[in-house]
């Protein structure tokens, strides 16, 4: 298969999970992992992880058929499908298949409730890269620390001192309202850029590419699961691929952002801000007020295809390492600070925002109680 393009497929859904909206079942992995394992001996995929973050079953995969291809996105939509069936279901699992929002598959898992990062690449001589998944908040939490390792020197030093970084990297955001995307090209549009994604719940990038060639560096899931199903359903907790090194940011220029735990959007009934904080597989689960937010890192390297780790199954689980426990200990310190706020803004989204909302029913029951205020 070498010569020929690779494709990296992460594709995520919430089918269910333990004790609330906690974390994904070993039974639900288990499943997952033999639809997958007989997949790869049937050849249609080369090889794949199973892992989770919270209540997001992952399934990282990688194979030949280039992005879109309906029998990798039929693969990860049955696999939802028979953990939904054959144990979310059986064990009365909290939330059993919430992210399959359509009865029949029809080509492609997008817009039917998964999230999906997906990138064709070719493979360098040596590819490195990493897999990034996040519960209790939406894709445009990965602005910040995007934006930061692509096109912020403060941050990634290779954009000041290394010659292939040197002229900068296009980021293509997405309007998730709208459905169109614009690609903007840094540092010359950096401000326009800025503009955009800081508006996260909205514009969210979604590819990056390196400028001096075009390769491409980087891809989020961007969907809005509000926005299809027309009403709340669950969080649309993202997933991204970042590649790295050899002309593109370093392992350690990838993961420094999130040495900052930033406030996203999502945390308890998807209608808070909250710390983002990073954590290893062990901690990726949410506890207190659903929360905080979390992400967690796995780093790869791609042989011919094969996904590379530490040997056996084990990822290179990169935020389980001490130099995060600062981050850690300041998240705790921001959600404690925040939570006292209870329910006033800024703690609380805006009224827009808000994935569950009591505010029309309030303002119909208090309607004819408001009068009208004769300023002079
Ligand atoms: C779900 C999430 C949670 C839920 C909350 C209420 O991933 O973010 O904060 O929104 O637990 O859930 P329901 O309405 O299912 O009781
Ligand atoms: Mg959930
Ligand atoms: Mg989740």
């Amino acid at each position: 298969m070498c010569g020929k393009k690779v494709t990296i497929s992460l594709i995520k859904a919430d089918v269910g999970s333990v004790a609330g909206h906690y974390m994904v079942h070993p039974d639900q992995i288990e499943v997952a992992r033999a639809r997958l394992e007989k997949a790869r001996d049937e050849g249609l995929i080369e090889d794949f992880y199973v892992f989770n973050c919270g209540d997001d079953l992952e399934l990282l995969m990688t194979h030949w058929r280039g992005e879109n291809d309906p029998k990798i996105h039929g693969l990860a939509w049955d696999t939802f499908k028979e953990v939904t069936e054959k144990v979310s279901k059986k064990l009365k699992l909290y939330a059993a298949g919430q992210d399959l929002l359509v009865d029949t598959f029809s080509g492609n898992v997008k817009g039917m409730g998964p999230g999906v990062a997906e990138m064709e690449i070719e493979e360098r001589p040596s590819e490195p890269f990493v897999a990034f998944a996040a519960d209790k908040t939406e894709p445009g939490a990965f602005n910040l620390p995007l934006f930061r390792i692509f096109a912020d020197p403060s941050y990634t030093a290779g954009l000041v001192i290394e010659e292939a970084m040197h002229s900068g990297f296009t980021f293509r955001v997405f309007d998730v309202l709208e459905n169109k995307y614009v690609d903007l090209v840094c540092p010359a549009e950096i401000y326009d850029l800025v503009a955009l994604i800081g508006t996260t719940g909205r514009y969210v990038i979604e590819r990056i590419f390196r400028n001096s060639d075009g390769l491409l560096a980087a891809c989020v899931s961007t969907s809005r699961l509000s926005l299809i199903a027309g009403k709340y359903v669950g969080k649309d907790d993202p997933c991204m691929l970042v590649r790295c090194q050899r002309g593109l940011p370093a392992l350690g220029e990838v993961l420094f952002p999130f040495s900052f735990p930033h406030l996203v959007a999502g945390w308890m009934r998807g209608s808070h801000y909250g710390p983002l904080m990073p954590v290893g597989l062990e901690d990726a689960r949410c506890t207190s007020f659903d929360g905080p937010p979390r992400v967690v890192a796995l780093g790869f390297n791609l042989s011919d295809g094969r996904l590379i780790g530490l040997g056996g199954s084990k990822p290179a689980d990169l935020f389980a390492d001490v130099a995060f426990d600062r981050a850690r200990s300041i998240a705790n310190e921001i959600a404690e600070y925040i939570r006292r706020h209870g329910e006033f803004m800024p703690a609380r989204l805006g009224p827009e925002e808000m994935e569950y909302t009591t505010l029309p029913q309030v303002l119909r029951k208090l309607s004819n109680r408001f009068k009208e205020a004769h300023r002079p």
